[in-house]
């Protein structure tokens, strides 16, 4: 395949995430390994969507453990229940934080960062196996539309779980 994405001029997020899925899934089609799967999806919104920081927490025992992004340096480790990631974890379910100053425990790896968005990932077993976390320079970045698509594209790395 190529590993060019083609991506449509614009700001429509729903005509973006139309263009990418597809060529994410073909992207990911024949890999078999997560770490290079992972290190793919998060250039690949970083490609089409530009936001601060992309990137993938691993569930590793009572721990999120940093794996791959794009982005500046950020924190390696987080809790079980800790700021956006660990609640999200937690919570079994994707957070969308709209101003990431008022969720109570958030950990700012980044000044910049103003909102966010978390989606949980679940292995084979329906366990959560990692997080997809993603960072804005903007307030009030991420809404249902962000969720849905990203949550897509999530789901095609459950088979690359142990
Ligand atoms: N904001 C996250 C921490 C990870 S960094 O943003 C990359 C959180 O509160 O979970």
């Amino acid at each position: 395949m190529s590993e060019t994405l083609q991506l449509p001029q614009t700001t429509d997020r729903v005509a973006v995430y139309s263009a990418l899925y597809p060529q994410v899934r073909e992207l990911l089609n024949d890999e078999h390994d997560l770490i290079a799967a992972m290190a793919n999806v998060s250039a690949a919104l970083r490609q089409a969507f530009s936001w601060h920081w992309i990137g993938f927490y691993r569930v590793m025992g009572a721990e999120l453990v940093l794996g791959p992004f794009q982005g500046p340096v950020a924190c390696s480790r987080i809790g079980h229940g800790k700021g956006v990631c660990g609640t999200a974890w937690a919570d079994e379910k994707t957070l969308i934080v709209a101003d990431v100053d008022k969720f109570p425990g958030h950990i700012a790896c980044s000044p910049l960062s103003k909102s966010e968005i978390v989606v949980p990932i679940r292995d084979r077993s329906g366990r959560i196996a990692a997080v997809l976390d993603i960072d804005s320079e903007h307030m009030d970045d991420f809404n249902e539309v962000d969720a849905h698509a990203l949550g897509r594209i999530c789901t095609l790395l459950e088979p690359l779980f142990e």
